[in-house]
């Protein structure tokens, strides 16, 4: 399965959406995550996303390791997303910065 990780949060620029033909995302207030049973590990979001948050969950960066089981547990939770929305104003500033998921909202 593909993960949603830490660079998300905050930046939500929900371009990995228009390409997932399964429709596996789904939307909390700050973060996006996918949900581990839909993913049919096609890789098309992965190169979609501006702020570079998508892996593989075997290929997750050093320090991502905890977004596995966050994207499998949130997905449970929120609403499923199949269009792309706006980012939040301040987008850019917040891409980038490390280890966000102190402002994570769920
Ligand atoms: Fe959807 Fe494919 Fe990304 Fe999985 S890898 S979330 S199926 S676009
Ligand atoms: Fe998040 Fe990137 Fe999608 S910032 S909403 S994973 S395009």
């Amino acid at each position: 399965t593909f993960v949603v990780t830490d660079n998300c949060i905050k930046c939500k620029y929900t371009d990995c959406v228009a390409v997932c033909p399964v429709d596996a995302f789904f939307e909390g207030p700050n973060f996006l995550v996918i949900d581990p049973d839909i993913c049919i590990d096609c890789a098309l979001c992965e190169p979609e996303c501006p702020a570079n948050a998508i892996f593989q969950d075997d290929k997750l960066p050093p320090g991502q390791e905890a977004f596995n089981e966050l994207n499998a547990e949130l997905s449970k939770i929120w609403p499923n997303i199949i269009e792309v929305i706006s980012p939040p104003a301040d987008a850019k500033e917040w891409d980038g910065v490390p280890n966000k998921i102190e402002h994570l909202e769920t």
